[in-house]
């Protein structure tokens, strides 16, 4: 039985994005459905291109101007992002859903001393006197650990390092308390050791304050052991979707599998090469028939370049699209033909042999 307590806080449903273009109708987004409850975390995985950011910026209605298409559902506490006047939605950004993005130069104002961006929203929302904005502005800047806080509110954004313009902009995404956060890969510009400090802010952060959280990034590594839950996406669509934890230990998809492959391990001496995933995504104007990454896969089979596989749940709720899953028979069986075809030269990714030259007749995508 469901009760109101277990009911989505954002439950998206069969979303397409697409982009009229010269060239055609670019599919960005195709068919991505997903549940995120209040004070979780979902991650959000794939190559550049996939469509992280604009599944994202579809949900928070950033993806403006007369060549998208937009169709499906996005109900956050109940009603559809999707439909909601505009008038609706500028109230909802900032109060209820915010967004951090890649780079906080484009995201902050140069112009604008720290304190007064910190807390925009919240004298707009709430209309609150300038000295207690001052105490919120120094507040909300401990509380992502920026020292000095007193001091810095005082400065521009090109007087602070790229670590402590990510820490602003994620203090003005947290000033009104939102329940929902979009961190559109978020530590990308910055430095490892920053990374794992923002990462690890975020996720305190999250937890402290009960909000859903949303991290898009093309680096599993980034979201092991940060969320809930993972979607793998492959040029638009969910290729597999389980908990972090089966992601991990049961992965399905060669797609994610592949990714696995190409996280760097902290046991393997430095300066080792990572495996490259061989090929390139497919031009998402003129899709390959059958599986989209079978041009790619080096368990593929006639079916793959055939059929496209559905994405289809098991009873753990661990959802994949493939028709030859990891860690089955078949999976090995389609490895070892490919193996006595001598397809597998090309397709080296998958036994973790690292791939230098990608032939041209791998590569479906335009560039
Ligand atoms: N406004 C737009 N008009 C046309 N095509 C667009 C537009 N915005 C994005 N696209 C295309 O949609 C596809 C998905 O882009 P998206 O930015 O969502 O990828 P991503 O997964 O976020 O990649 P990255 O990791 O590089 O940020 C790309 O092919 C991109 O070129
Ligand atoms: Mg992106």
């Amino acid at each position: 039985m469901t009760s109101a307590r277990d009911e989505p806080l954002l439950a998206v449903r069969d979303l397409h994005t697409h982009f009229s273009i010269n060239a055609g109708l670019l599919r960005a987004v195709d068919g991505v459905s997903f549940d995120l409850r209040a004070g979780q975390t979902l991650g959000i995985v794939g190559e550049s291109g996939s469509g992280k950011t604009v599944l994202s910026r579809t949900i928070m209605r950033l993806n403006l101007g007369n060549n998208v298409h937009t169709s499906g559902q996005a109900r956050f506490d109940g009603q559809d992002l999707l439909t909601l006047p505009m008038s609706e939605m500028t109230e909802i950004w900032g109060q209820e859903i915010a967004m951090v993005f890649q780079d906080p130069m484009t995201s902050l104002n140069p112009v604008v001393k720290i304190g007064r961006q910190v807390t925009e929203h919240v004298r707009k929302h709430f209309g609150v006197s300038k000295k207690e904005a001052r105490t919120l502005a120094v507040e909300l800047l401990k509380s992502v650990r920026i020292p000095e806080a007193e001091v810095t509110i005082g400065s521009y954004p090109h007087e602070l390092s790229g670590g402590m313009r990510q820490r602003v902009s994620i203090a003005i995404a947290l000033a009104c308390s939102p329940k929902l956060l979009f961190a559109d890969e978020p530590t990308t510009a910055l430095d490892v050791t920053v990374q794992h400090q923002i990462l690890n802010l975020l996720g305190i952060q999250q937890s402290e304050r009960n909000m859903a959280m949303v991290l898009v990034t093309h680096d599993l590594g980034v979201v092991a052991g940060r969320t809930d839950e993972i979607i793998v996406m492959y040029a638009g669509k969910i290729v597999e979707q389980a908990s972090t934890d089966q992601i991990f230990q049961k992965t399905s998809h060669p797609y994610t599998e592949a990714l696995l492959r190409s996280i760097p391990k902290t046991d393997q001496p430095s300066h080792t090469r990572l495996a490259a995933i061989a090929g390139r995504p497919p031009n998402l104007i003129t899709m390959p028939t059958g599986c989209a990454f079978s041009p790619r896969c080096p368990y593929a089979q006639d079916r793959c370049f055939e059929e496209e596989p559905p994405l289809q749940i098991n009873q753990d709720g661990h959802a994949a699209a493939c028709w030859y899953q990891v860690g089955t028979a078949e999976n090995q069986e389609a490895w070892d033909k490919n193996l006595a075809a001598g397809r597998l030269s090309t397709m080296a990714v998958a036994k973790g042999q690292i791939v230098d030259e990608v032939p041209t007749d791998l590569t479906t995508g335009s560039s």
